[in-house]
């Protein structure tokens, strides 16, 4: 079944155990982690220090998304802070492979995440080497933004080019993520999709947990 995995980007941040306590109450399998440096995107958030108290707050996964220029300089520091799935954009490193084999290596699962606007192609080498890849579907930055609609194209042909290699890559969908499409998106191939508005925005981020589950659970 398509995983949720609520961003806390969008919870209050003074009350971060809380709002994790709750999303694992409504079937939350993942916690996703924005990290944003003010380079590669327009847009300040967390770093190490908030994940590793989040690791010992919840037993739940927790999936760092590196949003963050020269992100091999970090990427093995987020997995000795506590995060089971680190992900690094393709934009961001000319050195990739070497980060990604470097996460695996450091006990975590390796996501390479892909922006709107760089094609598919740009995958091609290192989808063999990636545990997931996470699809943009927003421009990186802020929660609270629209779904791009070509998105959904752009998925299907990623699962497409999965299948044809036989790679047991899995799909994550960030970005615009609401209870409209998300049904949508997990029948078109996404196996975990990140939500941060839709949960936190919600008065009853657990129950909203809930719902989403409940949407997703006709593809299983
Ligand atoms: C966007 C982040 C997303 C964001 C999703 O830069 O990578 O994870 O938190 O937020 P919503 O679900 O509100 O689009
Ligand atoms: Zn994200």
């Amino acid at each position: 079944m398509t995983e949720i995995a609520p961003s806390i980007l969008a919870a209050d941040f003074a009350r971060l155990g809380e709002a994790v306590a709750a999303v694992e109450r409504g079937g939350a399998s993942i916690i996703h982690v924005d990290v944003m440096d003010g380079h590669f995107v327009p847009n300040i958030t967390m770093g190490l220090p908030v994940v590793r108290s989040l690791a010992r707050a919840t037993r739940l996964p927790l999936d760092a998304h590196l949003m963050i220029a020269e992100p091999a300089r970090y990427a093995v520091r987020f997995v000795e802070a506590g995060a089971r799935m680190v992900s690094v954009h393709i934009e961001a490193d000319a050195h990739l492979h070497r980060t990604v084999t470097e996460i695996k290596r450091n006990g975590a699962l390796a996501g390479v995440a892909i922006n709107p606007a760089t094609p598919l192609n740009a995958l091609e080498e290192i989808l063999p080497y990636a545990d997931y890849i996470v699809l943009m579907s927003v421009n990186p930055g802020f929660s609270g933004q629209r779904f791009i609609p070509t998105t959904m194209d752009k998925l299907r042909r990623l699962r497409r080019m999965i299948v044809e290699r036989g790679l047991t890559t899995r799909i994550e969908v960030d970005g615009g993520i609401e209870l409209d499409n998300v049904a949508e998106v997990a029948a078109a191939g996404a196996q975990i999709v990140v939500a941060a508005t839709a949960v936190f925005g919600a008065d009853d981020p657990e129950q909203a947990v809930r719902q989403l589950r409940s949407a997703v659970v006709q593809w299983v």
